[in-house]
């Protein structure tokens, strides 16, 4: 079987990362996605593999932790991934005028800046 571009997903067990992985795996491309929730991801990997025909590599990880970035990094050299498509998704939201947020809903990491591959 001639070996096919992956794309890593960060995020893709809901909302825009999950729709990316659908339409990324109708294209063809092997999809790497990188999440915490691992029994979301199991459960994607077990419906897109035969769905769509391609390779679901999973990795459960919160990426708001130090580190994250390079657990990903060698998850992929480990398996031999080359990472033609990278959706840098993964992140949350809060919605209302910044001074009006809960501090705890503010103060989390940015996802993204652990990222920086
Ligand atoms: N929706 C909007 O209107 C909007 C607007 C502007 C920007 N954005 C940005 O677009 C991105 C996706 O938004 P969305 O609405 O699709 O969000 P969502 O439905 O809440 O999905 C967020 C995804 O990120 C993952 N995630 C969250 N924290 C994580 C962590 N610490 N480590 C690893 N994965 C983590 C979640 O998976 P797990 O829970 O499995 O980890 C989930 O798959 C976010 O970065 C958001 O800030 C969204």
């Amino acid at each position: 079987m001639t070996k096919k571009e992956t794309a890593l997903i960060t995020g893709a067990t809901s909302g825009i990362g999950y729709d990316c992985a659908v339409i990324l795996a109708e294209r063809g491309y092997d999809l790497f996605l990188a999440s915490r929730n691992r029994s979301a991801l199991e459960g994607i990997k077990a419906a897109f593999e035969p769905q769509y025909g391609v390779a679901v590599e999973i990795l459960s990880v919160d990426l708001s932790k130090a580190g994250s970035a390079q657990l990903v990094f060698d998850h992929g050299a480990q398996r031999d991934l080359e990472v033609a498509v990278l959706i840098n998704n993964a992140g949350f939201g809060a919605q209302g005028a910044h001074v009006d947020l809960p501090l705890a809903a503010v103060s989390k990491k940015i996802v993204k800046s652990s990222l920086n591959i």
